[in-house]
């Protein structure tokens, strides 16, 4: 959660403390989780708002093969969506100053000024991922999910087929312009790299402060004029040392990892790491 402070210290934007931990003592579950919107909430901005616009430039102009895919199915969603982007910072996050490139396709443009991954979804005969920016990746890669409808991108996800996959293609059906979503998704990891474009899921090893908690916040948005969907990702990363003496982390932590089925710890990289946590915290 980002704090913005009013009147003279409006400009200061800051972030108290890690702002998502998606833990329970109910441990793991395959959820949608969705949970409603309201717009003045859709982007979030925090202290790593220009380190993290600079890391996305840098990743464009030496990789933009790797974070960029487009169609031209998605060219119209992705105009309407960069003024829905630009609106939305002049509406809510007046005191930045806003230049997005103006000869970039507008899905580009638009991820360069938020620190949110952009995805845009049309509706053809399913829903197909059309047009993406995204710079982020939680090990996965983005040239093979364009063009694809949901259910194949979320393809390698164990159980996704069976739990997510009806629910899922029910909601981008159903959804209405005023009524967006979020929802969060976390993994344990042996890096804190934002940038992993690799399918390769290996477990964490090494010190608690080389292991990461890594949050994704999402969310779904209908576009008025296209129909399209956009699918946004904000990442969130803390050391699991810098987080430990946050209450009920590490037990929750570990509830999540021990009671996931050995098809996800497999998935997400996890064998073995629960046993490995509490090694090292003993
Ligand atoms: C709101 C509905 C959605 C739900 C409930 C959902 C759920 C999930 C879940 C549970 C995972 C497994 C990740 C993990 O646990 O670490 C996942 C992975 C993923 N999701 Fe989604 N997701 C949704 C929408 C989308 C959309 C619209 C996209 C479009 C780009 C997307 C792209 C991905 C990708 C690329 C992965 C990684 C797949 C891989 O490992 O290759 N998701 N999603």
């Amino acid at each position: 959660m980002f704090l913005r402070l009013r009147g003279a210290d409006e400009k200061k934007v800051v972030a108290p403390a890690f702002p998502y931990i998606p833990l329970d003592a109910r441990g793991w579950r395959l959820a949608m989780g969705l949970r409603p919107l309201e717009v003045s909430r859709w982007l979030e901005i925090d202290h790593l708002r220009s380190e993290q616009l600079a890391l996305k430039k840098e990743l464009l102009a030496h990789q933009r093969d790797v974070v960029v895919a487009t169609l031209p199915e998605g060219d119209a969603a992705s105009s309407e969506l960069l003024v829905e982007v630009l609106e939305w910072l002049c509406r809510y996050a007046p005191w930045l100053k806003v230049t997005p490139p103006p000869s970039e396709h507008p899905i580009v443009a638009a991820a360069l000024v938020v620190q949110e991954d952009l995805c845009v979804l049309v509706r053809s005969d399913d829903w197909r991922l059309a047009a993406a920016c995204v710079c982020f990746p939680s090990r996965w890669l983005l040239a093979t999910k364009i063009g694809r409808t949901i259910d194949e991108i979320h393809q390698p996800v164990p159980g996704y087929g069976e739990s997510l996959a009806g629910p899922t293609n029910s909601v981008f059906d159903r959804l209405s312009e005023d009524k967006p979503y979020w929802r969060l998704n976390w993994t344990l990891i042996d890096d804190a790299t934002l940038h992993q474009p690799t399918s390769e899921h290996r477990a964490p090893h090494g010190d608690l402060d080389q292991w990461f908690f890594r949050v994704e916040r999402q969310s779904i948005r209908r576009l008025s004029e296209s129909g399209a969907i956009v699918f946004t990702i904000h990442n969130y990363v803390a050391s699991v040392a810098e987080l430990r003496d946050t209450p009920e982390f590490i037990e929750h932590l570990l509830m999540g990892l021990e009671g996931s089925p050995p098809a996800t710890q497999e998935y997400k990289g996890w064998i073995g790491v629960a046993e490995r946590l509490r090694e090292a915290l003993a």
